[in-house]
């Protein structure tokens, strides 16, 4: 077994033995294969350095009691990883392609998916960029899909304790951009935001619909959802926020196994007084309530600052026991994958 201190991982980058690898050329992908080298080879003039040609997933693998490795959704990454691509271009990876690749780097690197207990679980990184000798802005002629993956703990410290966030003066999409798939671009311009609200003790920011900056869209790293005071279960909609698959988790849950009013809708800034609990959701986030909003001078609180919610503890209980096997999952949700001994 390897030598980790599991209790004390943060959302760090580590170089684990083995990733994936295929280069796209000439209308083609090739077999793709496993390597041990974590360092990528390309042109100085790669169109993903340059014009942000690029997109990316997040995903994760989760220990199971008996040992066994729980992938989540990831039909669900492959899909979303396509429509990334096609909005900048990029070639159509076959979701079977994406899944192998998956399946391939974790089992290939079984030993560093935490174990059952500790919280932690193995983050998967799919990438897929732009490469190859290329000069004017147009679709690079080559591309490079690769697969990585570490042991992670908590993205937002302190788990299920409520945090604080701040709502940004700044915009991370435009309205018509690529606010709703997974690329780079999005997050350099959330990088300058994120900073200034972490100096300020804020976990992260919560940025507003571009168009009208009246509404909640979502964090830099994760969808919001709020709890209304009659008991809904609400999620900001809006063309330039990123599909959660952990959200449309949340939204199938509420309503099917806590029985709850479960939607979709706006989520106006000045409308929080409806919401009892709130909270951030994602594959890295899982579930992280917001204690309090700042909003310019004004702070609003919402269940509490120091205890997490009941609706949203109930919801977090139910996606992590799917998650790691505890608890019987949806049709279609978990890929089981059973480790060699
Ligand atoms: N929104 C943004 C901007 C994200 O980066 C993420 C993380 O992937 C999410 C939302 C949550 O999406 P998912 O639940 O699919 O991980
Ligand atoms: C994820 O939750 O997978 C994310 O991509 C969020 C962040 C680490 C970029």
């Amino acid at each position: 077994m390897v030598n980790i201190n599991w209790d004390e991982l943060g959302f760090s980058y580590m170089k684990t033995p083995f990733r994936y690898l295929s280069h796209w050329k000439n209308g083609e992908w090739d077999e793709g294969s496993l390597t041990e080298d974590n360092q990528l080879h390309i042109s100085e003039s790669s169109p993903a350095l340059h014009y942000g040609q690029q997109c990316f997933e997040g995903l994760k693998a989760y220990r199971c009691k008996d040992g066994s490795i729980n992938l989540f959704r990831m039909d669900q990454n492959a899909k979303r990883f396509n429509q990334s691509g096609s909005r900048l271009m990029m070639p159509h990876l076959p979701e079977e392609k994406f899944m192998d690749a998956i399946k391939q780097v974790v089992l290939a690197n079984h030993e560093y998916v935490p174990p059952y207990g500790t919280g932690g679980t193995m983050y998967i990184r799919p990438l897929l960029i732009g490469v190859g000798d290329f000069m004017g802005i147009g679709a690079a002629p080559e591309y490079i899909f690769t697969v990585f993956c570490m042991p992670v703990g908590l993205y937002f410290k302190g788990g299920l304790k409520p945090t604080n966030f701040l709502i940004s003066d700044y915009d991370r999409a435009a309205p018509v951009g690529t606010g709703a798939v997974k690329v780079g671009g999005n997050y350099a311009a959330s990088l300058l935001p994120g900073t200034e609200a972490k100096k300020r003790s804020f976990s992260d920011c919560i940025y507003l619909d571009p168009q009208t900056h009246t509404k909640i869209e979502e964090v830099g790293s994760a969808n919001f959802f709020g709890i209304t005071k009659d008991n809904q279960f609400i999620t900001p909609t809006s063309p330039s926020i990123l599909p959660s698959i952990t959200k449309y988790s949340l939204l199938y849950l509420a309503k099917e196994r806590l029985g709850m009013e479960a939607i979709e809708d706006d989520v106006y800034l000045n409308e929080l007084d409806k919401l009892s609990e709130a909270g951030a959701c994602g594959t890295a986030a899982v579930i992280t309530p917001i204690g309090g909003i700042q909003n310019g001078e004004e702070f609003h609180v919402f269940h509490s600052e120091e205890e997490v919610g009941p609706v949203t503890e109930k919801l977090y209980n139910e996606l992590i026991g799917i998650q790691f096997g505890d608890i019987e999952a949806p049709k279609g949700w978990i890929t089981n994958l059973t480790v060699e001994k």
